[in-house]
C-alpha cells in the first residue's frame, strides 16, 4: 500500500471545493488515513517546496500557500501517486483533462488548486513535514 501527501491549497477552500475535491478522490476508491485544516507557517511551506527555492515563481508561490487555510491530507491506497496524480491533471490547468481536477476548477499556473507527492521518497519527506505527529 502507497501513500500520498495531498494539500487542497488555500484558492481550494475559500471557494468552498474542499468537499467536492475530498469525495472525487473517496469515490475513486482512495483512503484518506489523516486530515486537518491548517494555516502553514512560512517555514513549513519553504520546505515542502525547498526544491523550487531557486526559482524565479518561489516568493509567489509561498505567499500563495500562506494566505489561508490549506487541507492536508495522507491518502493511501495502492499505486496512490500515480493515481492521484491523474486525477489532479497536468500542473498548468490550460493543459490540464477537463475531467481532472486542475482541469475543472483551475485556471492559473501558480493558484492550481491542489497539490500532490510525485514519488514515494516525496510523499514519506512531505508527509513527515505536515503530519510530524505520525512519525
Ligand atoms: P505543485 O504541484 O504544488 O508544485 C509546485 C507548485 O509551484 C505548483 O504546484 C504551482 O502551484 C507552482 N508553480 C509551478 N510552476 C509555476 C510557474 N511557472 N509560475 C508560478 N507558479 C508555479
Amino acid at each position: 500500500m502507497e501513500r500520498s501527501l495531498v494539500l487542497i491549497k488555500p484558492d481550494g477552500v475559500e471557494r468552498r471545493l474542499v468537499g467536492q475535491i475530498i469525495s472525487i478522490y473517496e469515490r475513486k476508491g482512495l483512503n484518506i488515513t489523516a486530515l486537518k485544516l491548517i494555516k502553514p507557517t512560512r517555514e513549513i511551506v519553504e520546505t515542502h517546496y525547498v526544491e523550487h527555492k531557486d526559482k524565479p515563481f518561489f516568493p509567489e508561490l509561498i505567499s500563495y500557500l500562506t494566505r489561508g487555510m490549506v487541507c492536508a491530507m495522507i491518502i493511501e491506497g495502492p499505486n496512490v501517486i500515480e493515481t492521484v496524480r491523474k486525477i489532479n491533471g497536468a500542473t498548468d490547468p490550460a493543459q490540464a483533462e477537463m475531467g481532472t481536477i486542475r482541469g475543472q476548477y483551475a485556471l492559473s499556473k501558480s493558484e492550481n488548486i491542489v497539490h500532490a507527492s510525485d514519488s514515494p521518497e516525496s510523499a514519506e519527506r512531505e508527509i513527515n513535514i505536515w503530519f510530524p505527529e505520525t512519525e
